[in-house]
């Protein structure tokens, strides 16, 4: 798919980060509970490496809960790391937070030694819906896709502990393809950046393996022997996305199914499981270290 994965300004988000990581003890990083693997972000990876880190699968409500015990283990077990699944329902998130940053950098309390946390995350995965829940007021966004915000938010969520927010916009770097296809489906990147149908192809594609029953149950259509093609054919001829002549109108039908997914029409539904990301990551770095080496190899002579 074609996407600006990697847009020049995230350059000055990294350069903000690596300033500030010094003075961090924590690292918070919200992902999107239904694609955790696929929400995180790389680059952050690299430079916050060292720090404790707090993975907050946020959007809980919308994510399947087994799969979310199966994410927040899998964090758990990582050395120097803790999970907890929220979501915007939670009226009073801070003790959890707080708490859970204690435990990881238990030296760093009272007002001499306050406790400073960084919170990061990809576009609407729900940062300054949570940062307006922690502050109880409207919170300006700190960053939007036109660029970066050169002022910082410190938000003392108790007289030790600073929370700061990042400063500028992180994006995923995409190395696994089904992680677009992911991203995507969940709302985090702008609607004219992807093809809804390959979108929607690739969903019903996953969803007739791991979700078959919450599939029949929204659209009453038998999915034995159809294609995933023929699926969202039939799709759209029960919801009346039908063009004259009879056609399936199919980027009408293949956007109902993206809106049931994001809207949680389908049920709570994680497109991801830790051991399915492992596996679609580790053939992604293959195909990434090929594209790179491509990419260096002087052109081959014409002599
Ligand atoms: P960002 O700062 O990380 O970019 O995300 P933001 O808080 O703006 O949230 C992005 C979207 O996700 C918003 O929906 C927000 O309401 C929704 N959201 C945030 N947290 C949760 C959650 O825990 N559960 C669910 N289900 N949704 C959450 P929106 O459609 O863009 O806006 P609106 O519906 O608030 O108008």
């Amino acid at each position: 798919m074609a996407i600006q994965w990697f847009p020049g300004h995230m350059h000055l988000t990294k350069k903000a980060i690596q300033e500030r990581i010094k003075d961090i003890d924590v690292v918070i990083e919200l992902l999107d509970a239904r694609l955790p693997g696929s929400s995180a972000n790389p680059m952050l990876a690299e430079i916050t490496s060292g720090k404790p880190g707090l993975k907050v699968l946020n959007k809980q409500d919308l994510a399947n809960p087994a799969r979310t015990a199966l994410w927040l283990a899998h964090y758990n077990a990582l050395p120097a790391t803790r999970a907890l699944a929220l979501d915007a329902s939670e009226a009073t998130p801070a003790r959890r937070l707080i708490q859970a940053c204690h435990e990881l950098a238990p030296g760093r309390a009272g007002m001499a030694k306050p406790m400073r946390v960084l919170i990061c995350g990809i576009p609407n995965v729900g940062k300054s819906t949570l940062i307006n829940t922690l502050t109880g007021k409207r919170a300006a966004k700190t960053g939007d896709e036109a660029g970066i915000t050169k002022l910082e938010q410190r938000i003392a969520l108790a007289d030790d502990f600073y929370l700061y927010d990042t400063p500028g916009v992180l994006w995923p770097r995409i190395i696994v393809a089904r992680s677009g296809y992911n991203l995507a489906a969940s709302g985090a990147i702008g609607r004219n950046a992807f093809d809804e149908e390959e979108v929607a192809l690739e969903l019903l594609g996953y969803l007739t393996r791991h979700y078959p029953g919450a599939l029949a149950a929204r659209y009453s259509v038998d999915l034995a022997g159809l294609t995933d093609e023929q699926l969202l054919q039939a799709i759209g001829r029960k919801r009346g996305a039908v063009q004259s002549g009879g056609r399936v109108n199919l980027q009408k039908a293949a956007e109902i199914v993206i809106y049931d997914l994001r809207a949680a029409n389908l049920g709570r539904i994680t497109l991801e499981t830790p051991e399915e990301f492992a596996a679609w990551l580790a053939a992604g770095l293959i195909v990434d270290a090929e594209r790179q080496l491509k990419k260096k190899k002087p052109p081959r002579s014409t002599k």
